[in-house]
């Protein structure tokens, strides 16, 4: 199966860089796989990356800051393309604390990962880091219980987690590198997978929960699975809204996989 494949971290403001990553969908496409740092008075790391790719991640980490000078570890939630190099940022950031939810510190025990400088914060709940304060939200669209992203009013920066992803078929350096239709039917297909709960979801709550984002009036919008997106809000909500009502993804079944491998069904 293909492998991940990294891209050198990129600049998303003038305090705000991505660490980047796309990790393969066979048969669908590729998925981005971002980390951040915020380069805050007190530095914040959101998201550690996959464990597959963690030399590369750690190097790239190393490359723009010294992980002593870290404060926070922004876990977004505990799947493992999030706490994928956990273990060792911490090892490497004495003197950061891990930011996550009661729920998340219960997960993190289940898979034995270290919880002794777990920081508990809860959506409507304010983390300051010195020269601005990170307001925790809920974003619309979660695959897990615990999701927590946030914004950032200096920047205007929206952390969103799972949220805004989407499915593409090459890397793009931002949203707006991706063709429209690409990038809508991405989406879509992303949201589709992450949250299929969404088509049970009432039509004017789901659109409540878009206006809550469009109220934070977030000038870039930072995906774990989508590139940067800057001055896209707009058309990021309408092609949320349109995954509400798509058509349930289903996705290959054993025969397709083994046709996609090369070999003959065996079943
Ligand atoms: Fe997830
Ligand atoms: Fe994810």
């Amino acid at each position: 199966m293909e492998q991940t494949f990294r891209t050198e971290p990129w600049q998303v403001s003038t305090d705000t860089l991505a660490l980047r990553n796309y990790g393969p969908l066979p048969g669908i496409g590729i998925v981005p796989i971002n980390a951040f740092l915020i380069q805050a008075a007190q530095p914040v790391l959101v998201d550690t990356g996959i464990a597959e790719d963690r030399d590369a991640f750690m190097t790239a980490l190393r490359s723009i800051i010294d992980p002593k000078d870290l404060r926070w570890v922004w876990l977004t939630h505990t799947h493992p393309d999030h706490v994928g190099n956990l273990v060792q940022v911490l090892e490497q950031a004495p003197d950061a604390r891990l930011v996550t939810t009661y729920l998340g510190m219960g997960l993190m025990q289940l898979m034995q990962l270290p919880l002794d400088r777990v920081y508990l914060l809860n959506p409507g709940q304010v983390l300051d880091v010195g020269d601005r304060k990170l307001v925790a939200i809920k974003p619309p669209t979660y695959d897990a219980s615990e999701s927590t992203g946030f914004m950032d009013n200096k920047t205007r920066t929206l952390f969103c987690v799972d949220c805004f992803g989407a499915v593409l078929s090459e890397p793009a350096e931002t949203a707006a590198d991706v063709p429209p239709t690409d990038l809508r039917d991405g989406m879509v297909t992303w949201a589709t997978i992450d949250s299929p709960w969404l088509a049970l979801v009432e039509e004017q709550a789901f659109a409540q929960s878009l206006y809550e984002v469009r109220k934070l009036e977030p000038r870039t919008i930072l995906s774990a699975h989508l590139s940067p997106a800057i001055d896209m809000t707009d058309t990021l909500l309408q092609h949320l809204a349109a995954a509400r009502s798509a058509p349930p993804f289903v996705g290959p079944d054993q025969a397709a996989l083994e046709q996609m491998m090369g070999s003959a069904p065996t079943g």
